[in-house]
C-alpha cells in the first residue's frame, strides 16, 4: 500500500455471522452498478473495497455511506492509511511490521483539526503472545506518527474530527481514516414492541433489513413480502428508499400492519398493502423485482391449515410466474425444513444457504435464490 493507491478502503464486518455479513455486502454492491469493487477479503470479517477511479472525492464519501448506511451487518468504513499482513510473527517481528508504517501515507490529511485513534482487535495475531497493553501500545504508536508528521493536530478523546480507526486481527493490521459507519446501532434499538402493533411472530427489524438487503434491490424496483405479518419488511425497505407491496392473510394483522405503518409516517403510493393470499398474487410478469419472505412456521403465526411445506411450494410455483431471470428471492425458515432443491427446481435458480441460531429450539435458514 502506498500513497497513490487514493481509492482503496476497508470495511469491519460484524463478527455474529461472517459468512452471511459478506454476502450482505456483496449483495449492496451488486446492486450498485460497478461504482465499488470488492478488492479482497481478510480473516473473514475486514473487506477491501476500491471505488470507480473516475469518482471526485465528495462523491466517494456519499456513495461509501450509501453502501454503508444500507448495511446492516458492518460496522464501519475507513480510508485504507496502512496495512501490513503476516502469516506468523513473532512479537519482534510483529512489531517490526508496523513500525515500518510509512508517515508519508498521511500527506493528503487535514493539518490541524482534532484526532483519537482507536484500536480493535477482532483476533489474536498469530505467534504474539495476548498482552493486554498491545491495544493500547498500538493506539500509541499511531497516534504518535500522526502527531510527528502534524504537529499541529491535536489529540481529543471525547469529541475529535477525525478518528483513525486500527483493526488488528489474526493475520493482518490495517490503519485507516474513520469515513462512515452503519446505522446497525439505530436499527438494533428499534424493537417490535415499540410499533402500535405487536405479534409474537414479528421478525426483528435487524434481521427484516438484512434480508431485504440480501435481494440486491436497486433503487426504483419494487420489493414483495408475500407473508408481510405485521409490516416489518414493509418499514425497513420504506426507510431504505425502496418501493414495497406486502400481502397478508389475517384481516386482523392487516389492520395491524396498517397501524403500524402509518405510525411511521410511511408515504402510501410508495408502501402498499394487500388482505390477500400469497399462492394467488396476479401481479403481471416483471413488476416484482425482489422478494423477502418469513412465511408462517404454524406456531406463532398460523399457516391458515396447510402444511408449510405445501403452503410454499404452492407460493413458489406461484412466484415464478412472475419474476423476470436475475430476480432474487430470500425467503427464512427453520433449519429442520428442507425444501431448497425443489425450491430451486420450481424457480429455475442457483441458492446460497445460510444458518442463524435463533434460541434452543430455533435455528433459522436463510435462503437466497438467484432466478436464471
Ligand atoms: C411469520 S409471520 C410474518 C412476520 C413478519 N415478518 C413480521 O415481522 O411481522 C407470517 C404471516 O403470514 C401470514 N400468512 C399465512 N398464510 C398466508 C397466505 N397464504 N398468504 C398471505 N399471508 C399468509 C400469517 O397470518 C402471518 O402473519
Amino acid at each position: 500500500m502506498n500513497s497513490s493507491d487514493i481509492s482503496e478502503y476497508f470495511c469491519l464486518l460484524s463478527g455474529e455471522n461472517p459468512e452471511l455479513a459478506l454476502y450482505e455486502l456483496e449483495s449492496i454492491i451488486s446492486s450498485m452498478d460497478d461504482l465499488v469493487q470488492l478488492v479482497r477479503i481478510f480473516d473473514s470479517r475486514i473487506v477491501n473495497i476500491k471505488l470507480k477511479e473516475t469518482l471526485l472525492q465528495n462523491d466517494e464519501r456519499s456513495i461509501l455511506q450509501k453502501l454503508i448506511q444500507r448495511a446492516t451487518m458492518v460496522h464501519c468504513c475507513c480510508k485504507l492509511l496502512f496495512q501490513v499482513e503476516y502469516k506468523s510473527s513473532s512479537t519482534n517481528e510483529f512489531n517490526e511490521l508496523v513500525q515500518s508504517f510509512d508517515t508519508n501515507n498521511l500527506l493528503d490529511l487535514e493539518p490541524t483539526t482534532t484526532f483519537c485513534v482507536r484500536t480493535r482487535r477482532i483476533r489474536n495475531p498469530v505467534g504474539i503472545l495476548t498482552k493486554p497493553q498491545i491495544t493500547q501500545e498500538i493506539t500509541n504508536y499511531f497516534g504518535a506518527a500522526i502527531l510527528k508528521r502534524f504537529p499541529n493536530k491535536k489529540v481529543d478523546l471525547e469529541q475529535p474530527k477525525e478518528i483513525y480507526r486500527v483493526i488488528v486481527s489474526k493475520h493482518g493490521l490495517w490503519f485507516g481514516l474513520h469515513i462512515c459507519e452503519s446505522l446497525r446501532q439505530a436499527v438494533r434499538k428499534r424493537t417490535v414492541r415499540d410499533r402500535p402493533f405487536f405479534h409474537p411472530s414479528s421478525m426483528n427489524p435487524i434481521l427484516q433489513r438484512t434480508l431485504v438487503n440480501l435481494t440486491a434491490i436497486k433503487e426504483g424496483q419494487w420489493l414483495l413480502d408475500p407473508f408481510c405479518g405485521t409490516g416489518g419488511a414493509l418499514l425497513e425497505a420504506s426507510r431504505m428508499g425502496f418501493r414495497s407491496v406486502g400481502i397478508e392473510i389475517d384481516r386482523k394483522i392487516v389492520w395491524g400492519a396498517f397501524r403500524n405503518l402509518t405510525s411511521d409516517k410511511i408515504t402510501f403510493p410508495l408502501t402498499n398493502l394487500i388482505f390477500g393470499d400469497a399462492k394467488h398474487l396476479g401481479f403481471r410478469f416483471g413488476a416484482i423485482s425482489a422478494v423477502i419472505t418469513d412465511p408462517p412456521y404454524g406456531t406463532a403465526a398460523s399457516t391458515q391449515g396447510y402444511d408449510l411445506n405445501d403452503l410454499l411450494i404452492q407460493f413458489f410455483i406461484e412466484i415464478k410466474s412472475i419474476l423476470s431471470p436475475n430476480s432474487r428471492l430470500v425467503i427464512s425458515i427453520p433449519s429442520t425444513v428442507n425444501l431448497e432443491e425443489e425450491a430451486a427446481t420450481i424457480l429455475n435458480a442457483s441458492y446460497r444457504k445460510f444458518y442463524q441460531y435463533v434460541h434452543r429450539s430455533l435455528t433459522r435458514k436463510i435462503l437466497v435464490f438467484s432466478l436464471r
